[in-house]
């Protein structure tokens, strides 16, 4: 966006330019009197969060004030890059359509982890991109359960299984298919229509074109995950079940559609981050420098995590902390070669699992520990407390998951729980990225109390 010297030196010149306001509470001029001016009127306008400048109640007409302003006049400011043209009432529904997206694909995560874990996913034996009606008569219902009858599930899992038993899994798949196909129209039909309203940005246009193709190719990922589990299993003692990598790649490739279009939204109503004073800026920075890192870790922990769905390691140790009578099971290496075990042993991925999550809940711990005594802005501080008790909860959850052999309730809200914590690291490193240029020249040093 601009380079990193010039936020810095903006930071350096604040912080120079006026001890004694610092010291008094009140806001120094660091630059032109005509820039003091500009950002007395505007100050209050630059964030989207409450903070004490604003009276209680009024947090969401300020917040609509707030993008406003900033589309406004946002082609004269430095360093700002909006995501819609339009002004704001294109911010407001291009970012009400993106929200939406973005719950629609966490209900579609939601549905297929229901599906999988009422063993539903094997259901129908093959796959149209258009999509099919379902069986209309009784006639066709037999049809397709005929050709169930041939798949290995049926043979070695379900033999005997009656047609009112088999309707449910049907339509438990048919619905996750469907659902999924809808979201593309859902996608594609207000995409249409705002490129023809001249709304987005050659930036926010390449941004949802790559999307679109990654949930275009998450059916086609779907069906490869599904063709695994027809194929006969390679043992004639083990059971059909898809392939694990497959079906990590599948949840990984729909975590990051919902990543992508959250942050997209949120870029596209949250155009600058809550930053009222210099020494709030500054304080967001330390945050970052950790909220980057853990992300990750949580990303590295779910997708640990759809090793283990995939691997049905959570019927495996169900006992927490240790792991059956041990702390580290001994068959952890027993794969060759060695790689594989992180992938396809059963013990190994789960005591990954359980290793990540509970660096992943040390980190979180850190963040809050370090940074609670910062002078943050307090929409910062609430995400990161929100963040710790999210945390805490989808461990919660995990263990709650395992101890009682992944009932569907629990597995759906640790599934649910994962997403939810990603969406909290999302918002914070959204939260505390670098404002742009113009509304860092713009900043008083300290915010001054009423
Ligand atoms: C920050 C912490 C954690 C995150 C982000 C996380 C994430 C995930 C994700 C994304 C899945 C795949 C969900 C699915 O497809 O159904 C999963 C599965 C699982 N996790 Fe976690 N997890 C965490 C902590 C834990 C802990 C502490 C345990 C228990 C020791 C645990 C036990 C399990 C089990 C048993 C499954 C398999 C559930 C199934 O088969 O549906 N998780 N986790």
């Amino acid at each position: 966006m601009f380079g990193r010297g010039a936020v810095w030196s903006v930071l350096k010149r604040g912080k120079e330019a006026c001890p004694i306001h610092k010291l008094r509470g009140t806001t120094p001029l660091p630059f032109s009197s005509s820039t003091h001016q500009s950002y007395k009127s505007l100050t209050p306008y630059f964030h989207a969060f409450r903070s004490h400048l604003i009276p209680k109640g009024q947090h969401v007409a300020h917040m609509r004030k707030f993008s406003k302003m900033v589309s406004a006049g946002a082609e004269k400011k430095e360093g700002l890059k909006l995501m819609v043209s339009g002004g704001y009432h294109a911010q407001k529904v291009v970012g009400i359509w993106l929200f939406g997206s973005a719950a629609w694909v966490f209900s579609m995560v939601m549905l297929g982890g229901l599906t999988r874990l009422t063993r539903s996913g094997l259901s129908m034996t093959d796959w149209k991109f258009t999509g099919t009606l379902p069986p209309l008569s009784d006639d066709q219902w037999l049809q397709e359960f005929d050709k169930y009858k041939q798949s290995p599930e049926y043979k070695r899992v379900n033999r005997g299984m009656k047609i009112e038993e088999f309707k449910f899994i049907y339509w438990m798949e048919y619905a996750h298919r469907m659902w999924g196909r809808a979201l593309g129209i859902m996608f594609a039909l207000p995409y249409s229509y705002f490129l023809h309203k001249g709304y987005i940005t050659l930036r926010l246009g390449l941004r949802l074109s790559a999307l679109f193709a990654l949930g275009a190719g998450q059916g086609l990922i779907g069906w490869w995950m599904v063709k695994s589990g027809l194929e006969e299993p390679p043992s004639e003692y083990s059971q059909p079940r898809v392939s694990p990598y497959r079906l990590a790649a599948h949840l990984t490739s729909a975590f990051v559609i919902y990543c992508g279009l959250f942050s997209t939204a949120l870029s596209v109503v949250m155009p600058e981050p809550p930053a009222e004073s210099l020494t709030w800026v500054r304080g967001a920075a330390k945050v970052r420098r950790l909220a980057l890192p853990i992300s990750l870790l949580v990303a590295l922990t779910a997708v640990s995590g759809a090793f283990v769905a995939g691997n049905d390691a959570g019927h495996a140790f169900n006992t927490f902390p240790k792991m059956g009578d041990t702390w580290i099971p001994e068959d952890i290496f027993e794969m060759k070669p060695l790689i594989r075990n992180f992938f396809e042993n059963t013990s190994t991925v789960q005591l990954d699992h359980r290793i990540l999550a509970a660096a992943t809940l040390i980190s979180v711990g850190i963040l809050w520990w370090s940074t609670r005594k910062l002078d943050i802005h307090p929409a910062v501080r609430s995400v990161i407390g929100g963040t710790v008790g999210m945390a805490a909860l989808q461990v919660t959850l995990g263990i709650s998951t395992l101890l009682s052999y992944v009932p569907v309730s629990l597995g759906t809200a640790h599934q649910a729980g994962a997403l939810t914590l990603l969406t909290f690291m999302l918002l914070l490193n959204h939260t505390v990225r670098k404002p742009s240029l113009s509304l860092l020249k713009s900043l008083p040093q300290v915010v001054k109390a009423h």
